[in-house]
């Protein structure tokens, strides 16, 4: 097995190259004075199981040609499988037509990422569970749940918590982790009554004095997070904290974060930190290499993924 690494998440590839005591393939992915994406594979990896590291986030576009050139250049270089390891899968949130003439670009995404070559996914908390289906390759999804429930039990122990799933549409992951916490859960039903109007937030479920926990797959402008970290304060909860796993953190949603009223928020490193989130107060980052890097090992070994979420 060898893991190959592009060039948008280099800490985490290297993170699960230590774990699993193996060197990163020699590789130059550099760029051509126009941009273009050039790719040299620097030692033999011909019938290798090689695992190409690299999350299609911002820079989405770049990131996403660059895992696409660097296939096309392992299947060149006769690897016997090649696994796109995304720890981060970007354009998963365009799903569906959300109106006539509008394109579905997640199966896009995973149209190119397989016939690129690719011969197996591995990724972490897609936004909805059925983009798995949209790769017509064996595709395994992993859960950031265990790491994301021992870091609560860790920093936030088990009594008076609440979960709360920030919008009904997560409904089914905060569900997930309230029952692993032994938690009751709450939502935040979101409803702009009229075009125009501004949102209203209503809490179902009883907050007041008690420890709240947002959980989210993904944390972009902070909007979502921030907004009903208002509302359950204004219903009397105690305080609130926020867990996502993918930290998108576009435009000013580090500024935002760190302006709210949120004790905290936790994300892994699916995406690779800038500078900013690194230094803010209130954002914690905790990591998903070692349990990719054993979805990796297994892989390799022909052996259960799913077990690692018994
Ligand atoms: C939406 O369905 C997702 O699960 C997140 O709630 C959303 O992407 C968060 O976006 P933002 O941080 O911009 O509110």
């Amino acid at each position: 097995m060898k893991l190959l690494a592009g060039n948008s998440n280099r800490a985490l590839a290297e993170d699960m190259a230590r774990f699993l005591k193996l060197p990163l393939v020699k590789a130059v992915v550099r760029r051509f004075a126009d941009m273009e994406v050039f790719v040299e594979i620097q030692e033999n990896v011909r019938g290798e199981d090689i695992f190409v590291i690299q999350s299609t986030s911002f820079p989405a576009n770049d990131n996403l040609m660059e895992l696409l050139i660097v296939i096309d250049a392992l299947r060149r270089a006769s690897a016997r499988r090649i696994t796109a390891v995304l720890p981060y899968f970007g354009y998963a949130r365009q799903d569906r037509k959300v109106g006539p003439r509008t394109p579905i670009s997640a199966k896009l995404v995973a149209n190119l990422i397989t016939h690129a070559g690719a011969d197996r996914v591995l990724t972490v908390d897609l936004h909805a569970g059925q983009i798995q289906g949209f790769f017509d390759i064996p595709t395994d999804n992993l859960y950031a749940m265990p790491v994301i429930v021992k870091d609560i039990t860790d920093y936030l122990g088990q009594g008076n918590l609440m979960v709360v799933s920030p919008d009904v549409g997560g409904v089914v992951r905060a569900r997930a982790l309230a029952k692993r916490l032994g938690a009751d859960l709450a939502i935040v039903d979101k409803r702009r009554e009229r075009a125009g109007e501004s949102e209203v937030m209503n809490i179902i479920g009883d907050v007041e004095g008690r420890s709240c926990i947002l959980i989210d797959d993904i944390v972009d402008s902070g909007g979502t997070m921030c907004n009903a970290a208002d509302a359950l304060l204004r219903e009397g909860a105690k305080d609130v904290c926020a867990y996502a796993t993918h930290g998108v953190l576009s435009g000013g949603a580090v500024a935002r974060i760190k302006g709210s009223k949120l004790k905290s928020l936790v994300i892994t490193d699916s995406i690779a930190a800038t500078e900013e989130i690194a230094k803010c107060a209130n954002i914690r980052r905790i990591s998903i290499a070692p349990l990719i890097g054993e979805a990796m090992r297994r892989i390799n070994n022909e052996e259960s993924v799913s077990s690692l979420f018994d």
